[in-house]
């Protein structure tokens, strides 16, 4: 049989978990000290922008000191033998994918390291912490700046060209995602519509587990390279 040449993956918090990097989800997951309305929906920034600030500003250090990890690397091998024949997804804010190497990723939750004006859209790269007082460079409407991550109640960017890419793609990867937050949780069920087999590669089964057509279970600086090594080795076969 012809190996997998098409290859659509999908990481989520679990990948940089490794890296030092919280997860949402997990019993000392972010989502258990902070709750998810106050800093990650446009209402909760409205009511209280000093905080999202603050809780965005500790996650962007925290992001800063860490340094991607064996999972990060794989991946940016894998694209530098599958070029454009890879499209990674991540719903991860966080730049240790590029960091380790990676071109070609689409953020589809946004990003950690730019900010984006509120009022005209403006996006430009950020490093420090934004504050109440950060106002847009460009527009000159004074407004203030927010940090470039979707919130709940947002939509998530680059859906089509995902849809896309998931249609036309012989393999589907999931690595370190709950498969809890939507639309990436439906991403396996869109491949599986298509025929195309699915691995899940996970610290344990995710929500959506039954939708995987092979499972690897472990920590992902592990078993991703591991996965990744396994899937060249077959290339060449
Ligand atoms: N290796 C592999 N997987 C791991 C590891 C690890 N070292 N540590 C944890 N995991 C797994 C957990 O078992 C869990 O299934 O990673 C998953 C992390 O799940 P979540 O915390 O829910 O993160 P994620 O799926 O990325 O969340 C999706 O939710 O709040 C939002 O916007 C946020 O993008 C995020 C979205």
């Amino acid at each position: 049989m012809r190996p997998p040449t098409r290859v659509v993956i999908l990481t989520g918090a679990g990948i940089s978990a490794d890296s030092g990097v919280s997860t949402f989800r997990d019993p000392d997951g972010v989502w258990s000290t902070y709750d998810w309305r106050d800093v990650a929906t446009p209402e909760g920034f409205a009511a209280d922008p000093a905080l999202v600030h603050q809780f965005y500003n500790a996650r962007r250090a925290s992001v800063l000191a860490a340094k991607p990890n064996a999972a990060h690397a794989a991946l940016a091998r894998l694209e530098a033998t599958l070029g454009d024949r890879l499209t990674l997804v991540t719903q991860n804010v966080d730049n240790l994918h590029e960091r380790a190497g990676s071109r070609r990723v689409l953020h589809m939750h946004g990003e950690l390291m730019s900010a984006r004006c509120g009022a005209c859209d403006f996006i430009c790269p950020w490093t420090n912490d934004l504050s109440v007082e950060t106002r847009c460079p460009d527009c000159g409407a004074g407004h203030m700046m927010r940090p470039d991550v979707v919130w709940f109640g947002e939509i998530p960017r680059f859906l089509d060209e995902i849809a896309v890419a998931i249609r036309a793609a012989d393999l589907f990867v999931s690595i370190g995602t709950s498969g809890s937050v939507y639309p990436a949780a439906g991403f396996v069920g869109e491949a599986r519509g298509f025929g195309v087999p699915r691995v899940e590669l996970n610290l344990e089964p995710s929500e959506n587990a039954w939708a995987f057509t092979d499972a690897r279970y472990g920590r992902a600086s592990e078993i991703g390279p591991a996965w990744v090594d396994e899937f060249l080795a077959g290339l060449s076969a």
